[in-house]
């Protein structure tokens, strides 16, 4: 049997053929009929665009692809745009092949062209929350959306804000946009607001999207769903239904977008504790890692957090700054956050330190020092730089003299980036001749290509930040763990 959705399309198709009428019909707000209620988004076959075609965007954008829906990503990036037109990804874990399925079946194409917003029925906000100079969020690419989807918001429309920020976002920025529109989205809650009248939806769902995590893809991971009122939080929570195992939703956009920094902050916090008791175990002579697999025996109330050379990636270092610069309009100072933030930035210092300590046991200063670093990317197994620790301990490696170079299968060379100036810098080849070349040689990040016997058999010295030589048996002698 033919859905709503179906119908739509139908009726759309039948309209783009008769051109008396095409111009009056095609506008998603005549399309939509005046009466459409949130439960709209349940069975449909809906047009969903996604706005910003990054880590997170891209893999939501397919995801409703393979259910069935007509996705169109948005994304300023034209090279992006037209290698996605062209079936190409950009992204390691993602697949040509998913890509290429969905252009060619017409379930996925992407466009610069923010007018084309107006023929969606969901529009989902996937674009980068940094931190500015200063280290504060840094807004302006949601600002930026909101602007651009304001002129081109229809009547009937879902739109949902994805990206981490602090708790208010949705409400004090996103909504005063696109009601300038003209078109209204009461906030209010509780049931007595049920069906409360909306001209659009408006949501907040945070991403839990784990890059490169082959346990737990985006359709097994709940999505925690707020609406700005309860309509809106009803659009929302159908939508997401239909491509996510199970939807949580919540009772607010507030509290979504607190539940996504508390998960953070939770890791963060976590990382620094094991991070600070990892250096405490060091000058006790105590193996931590031995430590940690020991507690997490314990089959309830311990959940295993693993020390490293700092913090890296998109979240972890940024995200708890977006809440400890709000708390500050409530007077309110987040000291759980600054604390682990003191501890995890010490991290790629304690880690020169130890590599500084380490050839000097060999009878070599640092400065002078051969040094080859294995692993840039910010985490095992992927092709993703941001916040990367390996690029600190690279920075303080070269202002204390060492000679440098890297390794890693996923970066073949390195690009200018901000406080960074890698340019010139290429992965050099890993063989026995080049390893034992080296006076040390650094594991900073663990990816799993790696053959850690042959490292620790080639070169002179491991220094292993991540404990990835745990089952190499031969010349433990030459392994550091820091
Ligand atoms: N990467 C992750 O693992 C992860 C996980 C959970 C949540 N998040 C959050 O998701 C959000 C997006 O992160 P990401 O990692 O996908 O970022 P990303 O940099 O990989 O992708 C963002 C995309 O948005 C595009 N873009 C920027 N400004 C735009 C605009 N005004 N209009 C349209 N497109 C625009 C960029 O060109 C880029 O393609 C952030 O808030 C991040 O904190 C990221």
């Amino acid at each position: 049997m033919a859905s709503a959705g179906n119908l739509l399309y139908l009726f759309d198709s039948f309209v783009a053929l008769r051109p008396v009428y095409s111009k009056k019909f095609r506008s998603a707000t005549q399309l939509m009929p005046i009466d459409r209620k949130p439960e709209f988004f349940k069975g449909a076959q809906l047009k969903v665009a996604i706005i910003g075609c990054g880590y997170v965007g891209l893999p939501l954008a397919l995801r409703f692809a393979e259910a069935g829906h007509k996705v169109t990503g948005f994304d300023t990036d034209p090279n992006k745009v037209n290698m996605l037109n062209a079936g190409r990804s950009y992204i390691e874990h993602i697949p040509q092949t998913k890509i290429q399925q969905f252009v060619n079946s017409r379930h996925f194409g992407a466009t610069t062209d923010f007018a084309r917003l107006k023929e969606a029925d969901a529009i989902l906000i996937c674009v980068p929350t940094p931190l500015d100079e200063r280290r504060e969020p840094d807004l302006s690419y949601v600002e930026q959306t909101a602007i651009s989807i304001q002129p081109h918001l229809q009547k009937g429309q879902l739109v949902v804000l994805e990206s981490t920020t602090y708790p208010g976002t949705t409400e004090e920025l996103v909504l005063p946009i696109l009601e300038k529109s003209g078109l209204r989205c009461p906030i209010v809650t509780g049931p007595e607001n049920d069906n409360v009248a909306c001209d659009f939806w408006l949501a907040f769902s945070p991403e839990r999207e784990d890059p490169g995590n082959k346990q737990f893809g985006l359709a097994q991971i709940p999505k925690v769903v707020g609406g700005l009122n309860p309509p809106s939080g009803r659009a929302a929570v159908s939508l997401y239904a239909q491509v996510v195992a199970r939807v949580v939703p919540v009772s607010s956009t507030r509290a979504a977008e607190m539940a996504k920094l508390l998960e953070n902050i939770f890791r963060c916090v976590n990382i620094a504790m094991v991070n600070e008791l990892k250096m405490l175990s060091l000058r006790m002579g105590i193996d931590i890692w031995e430590v940690i697999d020991a507690a997490a025996t314990k089959p309830f109330g311990f959940m295993p957090f693993y020390p490293g050379p700092g913090l890296g990636g998109h979240c972890i270092p940024v995200d708890p700054y977006y809440l400890s610069w709000k708390a500050r309009e409530y007077d309110f100072s987040t000291r759980f956050i600054e604390l682990a933030g003191e501890v995890n930035t010490a991290m790629p210092y304690h880690v020169v330190d130890a590599i500084a300590a380490a050839l000097n046991n060999h009878k070599k200063s640092l400065n002078g020092a051969k040094v080859l670093i294995l692993g840039v990317a910010y985490k095992k197994d992927v092709d993703d730089l941001r916040e990367s620790p390996t690029l600190k301990i690279m920075q303080l490696l070269q202002q204390r003299g060492a000679q440098l170079d890297y390794n890693d299968p996923y970066f073949p060379k390195l690009h200018k980036m901000r406080h960074y100036n890698y340019e010139n810098m290429k992965s050099v080849p890993l063989n026995p001749q080049t390893l034992g070349s080296y006076d040390a040689v650094i594991v900073a990040t663990d990816h799993s290509s790696y053959d850690y016997s042959a490292i620790v058999d080639a070169a002179k010295l491991v220094v292993d930040t991540r404990n990835a030589t745990r089952r190499v048996m031969r010349h433990r002698d030459k392994i550091v763990l820091c």
